[in-house]
């Protein structure tokens, strides 16, 4: 089994060291290469995504992924910036359907800026539509003013759009998870605004009726958001577009207590996929050893399950994750009084250890 190894930028390349120890010690017959992607292949070749990194990525059974962006690329044409690189592999690899869980270990309650009634038993997964909407809708741009209002400004605009079978696609992932989870599916959508939400939730709507025994809702994004705070646990699973994906992710992940803690799974049509934290790069820790690294352990988990077919392995990883945190080692993302302090190598041979 070949695996793309690709860091990336900013603690990537920190917490990435983790995941392999962790994968080398599973005693499997796994093939790592590397190669450089965002900002460190931007460095090295002048590009985001070099053809041999994405050929790389196409060749193998599974990539594991870091993280990419640094601000020191802001102001370069977009086209070379570090984010265009995970934008190009989703695309170019076809990783429509993005699954990202939000769990709540027992340990952790109290991390979470929620109350711990509020978040404790937690487990929903977010699935992501990740190759449409207005992320790659064209035409976008920026375009100088002729005429109007605003004649001589310039102006910022994008496309926000999906076909119905973008829709059908992940809808059929989106019941078929929630069929092996609570049974239940929220869509969420902005259907009382935007003609893109009207027809996802129409086609979500139709597909529904291949899956009778389970529960269908539907929930505007800007309640979502609210509900997620209020009262996470109403929800199985949530299925959603590309831009809503992104945000509410980010807001689920702090219900688990941290960020650092969140794995990720894109995956194609035929379940080969890429694996990720959800968390950035890092960039004002990055360097310093003080990284989380059990979102990319447990992402490395998800691979194992998903891709490789070692669903015994991924769950020894998952296990040995929850016995340190029982232990007490945290990450300073995860700190609190009573626990021990430690670093990403630390946490990763603590892992190792438990394993
Ligand atoms: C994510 C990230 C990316 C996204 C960025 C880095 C392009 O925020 O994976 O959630 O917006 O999809
Ligand atoms: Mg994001």
């Amino acid at each position: 089994m070949k695996i793309a190894v690709l860091p990336g930028d900013g603690i990537g390349k920190e917490i990435v060291a983790e995941a392999l120890k962790v994968l080398r010690a599973l005693g499997l017959r796994l093939e790592m290469e590397e190669a450089p992607v965002g900002g460190t292949a931007y460095e090295a070749c002048g590009e985001p995504l070099p053809r041999a990194t994405l050929d790389l990525a196409k060749a193998a059974d599974a990539v594991l992924f870091g993280a990419v962006g640094d601000p020191r690329y802001d102001a370069i044409p977009r086209d070379k910036r570090p984010e265009q690189a995970i934008l190009g592999l989703r695309k170019e690899l076809g990783l429509f359907a993005n699954l990202r869980p939000a769990v709540v270990y027992a340990e952790l309650a109290g991390a979470s800026s929620l109350r711990p009634e509020v978040v404790a038993g937690l487990d929903i997964l977010i699935l992501r539509e990740l190759t449409g909407d207005i992320y790659f809708g064209q035409p976008r741009g920026i375009r100088k003013l002729e005429s109007g209002k605003f004649a001589g400004e310039r102006e910022g605009f994008d496309t926000m759009r999906y076909s119905e079978s973008e829709v059908r696609r992940i809808a059929h992932v989106a019941f078929a998870a929630a069929g092996k989870r609570g049974r239940k599916l929220c869509s969420v959508d902005k259907a009382n605004v935007l003609d893109t939400s009207q027809l996802w939730r129409e086609v979500v709507t139709q597909v529904a009726r291949e899956y009778p025994d389970i529960e269908l809702s539907h929930m505007y994004v800007d309640n979502a958001a609210m509900q997620l705070v209020r009262n996470p646990k109403q929800f199985d699973v949530i299925v959603t577009g590309n831009m809503f994906g992104d945000i509410l992710s980010d807001e689920a992940s702090m219900l688990t207590g941290s960020i650092g803690m969140l794995p990720s799974a894109s995956m194609d049509e035929r379940g080969k996929g890429l694996y990720e934290p959800i968390h950035g790069s890092a960039p004002d820790i990055a360097g310093k050893g003080v990284a989380n690294p059990l979102a990319t352990i447990l992402s490395a988990a998800m691979m194992l399950r998903y891709s490789l077919e070692q669903p015994a392995a991924a769950d020894r990883i998952e296990a040995a994750v929850k016995k340190v945190l029982a232990q007490g080692l945290r990450t300073p993302d995860i700190f609190q009084a009573g626990t021990k302090k430690v670093g990403t190598r630390e946490m990763g041979d603590a892992v190792l250890a438990a394993l």
